[in-house]
């Protein structure tokens, strides 16, 4: 049985704090599934780990779409939840409707999540009321990095600290099931999270929202263009993985792989046979 969305806000009033992570293909969302991960983000952060842009802006639709159908197929209980990207959801109301309703139908997504807080607290209203779960993300939003001027904390100064907390109230107010809390001072995300009635997910937002979401790549040390402070390493991937290929680059030139156990064999009358033939 997949998670439900009642669930995960089940687990804010339990205070059982609520572990998720990103995956953008098939092999990594089956991973997490088995060790019990119960959100999967399909993040637009995909166009720097996985696709090598130098920002998340350049995403579109197509390529969350193709990335969002693999990890769907690799997990069988977590709520999978598509990123909608850059400019999908800011033109119109009827656009937003348009491309959360791709993330369900043809991407296979249980949700959506979409960056802002009052600006897109309409959009989130109307595709709420369609039957699409949405989860919000406030304090520093990637696809606005132009706008926050770089990879910036927010919520240091009152009127943007105060910005949060109407931010994440309006969000509630319009029916998300949870809101992301990105690089926000930790007791900010403390008071943001005891006024809402539904699940924070911090990443770099201190230890008391109800939840953390990591980039995966962050995570086992696989992405190293960037490593964010608030990212732990778990792993290191990245070297494990160099050092994998170069055993395998000098195996192939010294010819000690592939051995007689990677090999097949055939009938040796068949071979005679074949010499003889020709
Ligand atoms: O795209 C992403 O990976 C995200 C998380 C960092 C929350 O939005």
């Amino acid at each position: 049985m997949r998670v439900t969305i009642s669930e995960i806000k089940e687990m804010k009033q339990r205070q059982e704090k609520i572990p998720m992570l990103t995956a953008y293909d098939y092999i990594t969302a089956k991973m997490l599934d088995e060790a019990g991960v119960p959100l999967i983000l399909v993040g637009d952060s995909l166009g720097m780990v996985m696709l090598g842009y130098e920002s998340t802006i350049p995403v579109t639709m197509e390529e969350m779409l193709h990335h969002t159908k693999a990890v769907v197929r690799g997990a069988k209980k977590a709520l999978v939840i598509g990123d909608m990207p850059f400019m999908t959801y800011h033109v119109s109301i009827s656009e937003a409707l348009h491309n959360a309703g791709r993330f369900i139908q043809e991407g296979g997504a249980q949700a959506v999540k979409l960056e802002g807080g009052e600006v897109v607290a309409e959009s989130v209203k109307r595709i709420v009321d369609c039957g699409i779960p949405v989860m919000g993300h406030i304090g520093f939003t990637p696809q606005s990095i132009h706008q926050l001027g770089g990879f910036k904390v927010q919520g240091k100064t009152p009127e943007v600290a105060k910005r949060l907390l109407k931010d994440a109230q309006v969000l509630e107010e319009a029916g998300v099931f949870a809101i992301v809390l990105e690089c926000v001072p930790a007791p900010l995300s403390k008071l943001i999270t005891q006024r809402a009635g539904i699940p924070t997910i911090g990443i770099g937002a201190g230890p008391d929202c109800d939840g953390q979401v990591q980039v995966i790549s962050d995570i086992l040390g696989l992405y190293t263009d960037f490593v964010p402070k608030h990212a732990k390493r778990y792993a290191k991937l990245a070297e494990e993985i160099k050092v994998a290929v170069s055993d395998y680059v000098a195996e192939v030139k010294s010819v000690s792989f592939p051995t007689v156990e990677q090999s097949y064999t055939m009938d040796e009358s068949i071979l005679k046979q074949l010499m003889a033939d020709s």
